[in-house]
């Protein structure tokens, strides 16, 4: 494969953010003045492009349009107080990405193209960094098949874009979670734990019909047994019980090996607390409630960061916490602040500077 160096880079003439307020944004509404875009064409990458924010013309027989060969990956860029920005953690996201290429048939981009297309799109539109607490530049790579047919075969053709998002928080209110039995999202042997547009649209009647009885989001169920826990809504799930935090293991390939999962892992042992990576039933859960052993439940990932869950509802049984007093997810949340945001120094090499 060819590994091209040099960028083609366009500006904008006058920048957007003259007409924009960073304060209180909210998610992925407002995009940058530019944005990265590469082709990648007879099995080579072609020279990548920045250039202003546009639409793109495709021709209605898109591959992508029909089969849904697509993947994505959301990664976010912070201010410290001094103005310097950083990426958080940008080469899993990487690694993570290349995955899921590999999962659906697509080509693997290179660093070269990825982590420093993204570096340079993000130095040209700095300023659109937020420097206020829970907010960020919320970072979108994303690839998709481009070959004008519609047989059904992997395409000749693809294209690579990074769009940059200023953002305020996702999830602003600790939720309440309705878990799923109904549909399911991931099986073994399928692509949960890849990063494919598909794993998100087969989601939204799900989350449809939760948000009609009243909740935020669901919490996915094994696809066999409706019994194991999965993940949660577009996060990776936590539940603390006792002094031992439980996280869905990532062996069955049918969960999102989330960044902010595999970081809040690393701060939960740094507070003292046992981290166990296996198989959680409903049961468990509901047994753990009962016994007042079952603490905190948090979700984790790069939009939502750490999302508290007030209640979790399964079939009639509802399970309910004070959040007030909760200082664990609260904890981990106010560590991982404090070291994107260059407040705590980076013990664990997480921060990318640009
Ligand atoms: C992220 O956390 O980056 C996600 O991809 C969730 C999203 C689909 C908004």
């Amino acid at each position: 494969m060819t590994v091209v160096a040099d960028f083609k880079i366009n500006r904008v003439q006058r920048s957007k953010l003259e007409d924009i307020s960073l304060e209180n944004i909210p998610f992925g509404k407002y995009f940058t003045d530019h944005m990265l875009e590469v082709d990648y064409e007879n099995g080579e990458w072609k020279t990548p492009e920045i250039k202003p924010y546009q639409p793109l013309q495709l021709d209605p027989s898109l591959a992508a349009l029909h089969y849904g060969q697509a993947i994505f990956e959301g990664v976010k860029a912070y201010k410290d107080e001094d103005g310097n920005p950083s990426i958080f953690r940008p080469l899993d996201n990487m690694r993570r990405f290349n995955l899921s290429a590999e999962r659906m048939q697509m080509p693997v981009v290179p660093e070269e193209i990825f982590l420093e297309g993204m570096r340079q799109l993000i130095d040209i539109d700095r300023d659109w960094i937020p420097a206020k607490e829970n907010h960020s530049l919320y970072i979108r790579p994303f690839m998709f098949s481009s070959d004008e047919a519609i047989g059904v075969r992997p395409s000749d053709k693809y294209k690579f874009l990074i769009i940059l998002s200023p953002t305020g928080p996702y999830y602003a209110n600790p939720m309440r979670i309705y878990v799923e039995e109904k549909y399911v999202r991931a099986v073994e042997g399928g692509y949960g734990f890849a990063k494919a547009a598909g794993n998100y649209g087969g989601a939204l009647l799900a989350s449809a019909e939760a948000q009609k009885k009243g909740y935020d989001q669901v919490l996915w169920m094994d696809a066999f047994e409706h019994k194991y826990v999965q993940e949660c809504g577009t996060m990776n799930v936590f539940f603390v019980i006792g002094n031992t935090a439980v996280t869905p293991g990532l062996d069955s390939g049918t969960i999102l090996a989330g960044v902010t999962r595999d970081s809040a892992i690393t701060l939960l042992k740094e507070q003292g607390l046992k981290v166990e990576e296996r198989q959680l039933s409903i049961d468990e859960i509901i047994s753990a409630y009962e016994a007042g052993t079952l603490k905190e439940i948090f979700g984790t990932g790069t939009a939502a960061t750490i999302s508290l869950i007030r209640e979790l509802r399964y079939k009639d049984y509802t399970m309910k916490f004070d959040v007030e007093n909760w200082t664990i997810a609260t904890g981990v949340k106010r560590r991982m602040d404090a070291i994107k945001y260059g407040k705590e120094t980076d013990d664990f090499g997480w921060l990318y500077k640009i």
